[in-house]
């Protein structure tokens, strides 16, 4: 397996996305294919489980399944071929945030989750995950209100407190793959460590 997997974590309203869009600049100018993708979603029926997942109320471990179905359908179809043809593959967060989100936030627990990543993923982990990290309520004055909040972004402050939680504890766990990126500061000083994580590992 030639190519990188490179996941990016935090929770809503910590400013990952045009970050995403900048490394995947910054690596093809060095010359690499790079895929941009995201989770859920992805592929065409991962999408379609994304906007149930984001749209339709549902129970949590439902919730729980149609992220992992959705995931299952991208690792296949598009990731694996895109790290066998040696593509470093960008995404929009992936299994961190289900035990983030499914897990710490709606309360399910870690066991479950632990249960269907192996049997979804193997030992498949990404080789790189940054964690935008910020406070709850920073990321929650950030949160625009000019797009339609989605069933995630409708959660209180203390559900974004859970799964801050949640990341911290991935973290710990998994220390030699995540890179905690003080995501509050001005927009610039995040790229700086965007930067400095992906150059540290010599990769690319
Ligand atoms: P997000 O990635 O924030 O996209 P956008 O920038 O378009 O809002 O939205 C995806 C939402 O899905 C986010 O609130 C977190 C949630 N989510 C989970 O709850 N579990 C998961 O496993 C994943 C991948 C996402």
């Amino acid at each position: 397996m030639a190519g990188r997997f490179v996941t990016f974590e935090g929770i809503d309203g910590a400013g990952k996305s045009s970050h995403i869009e900048s490394l995947a600049q910054w690596l093809r100018g060095r010359g690499h294919e790079v895929l941009v993708t995201r989770e859920p979603g992805g592929t065409p029926l991962a999408e379609r489980l994304r906007e149930l997942v984001l749209g339709e109320p549902m129970d949590t471990l439902t919730e729980l399944l149609l992220v992992f179905a959705a995931r299952r359908d991208h690792l296949e179809r598009q990731i694996l071929p895109a790290l066998a043809r040696g593509a470093t593959v960008l995404c929009d967060r992936f299994t961190d945030a289900t035990f983030a989100y499914q897990g710490a936030g709606r309360g399910l627990g870690a066991d479950r989750i632990a249960a269907l990543e192996q049997w979804v993923q193997d030992e498949r982990q990404p080789d790189l995950t940054l964690w935008f990290d910020l406070p709850a309520a920073v990321a929650a004055a950030r949160r625009t209100a000019a797009r339609e909040p989605d069933r995630f972004e409708l959660e209180d402050e203390a559900f974004f407190a859970r799964v801050r939680e949640g990341y911290a504890a991935r973290a710990k766990e998994h220390a030699a793959r995540f890179v905690r990126i003080e995501a509050e500061g001005a927009a610039a000083d995040v790229w700086q460590q965007v930067v400095a994580a992906v150059a540290a590992k010599g990769w690319w």
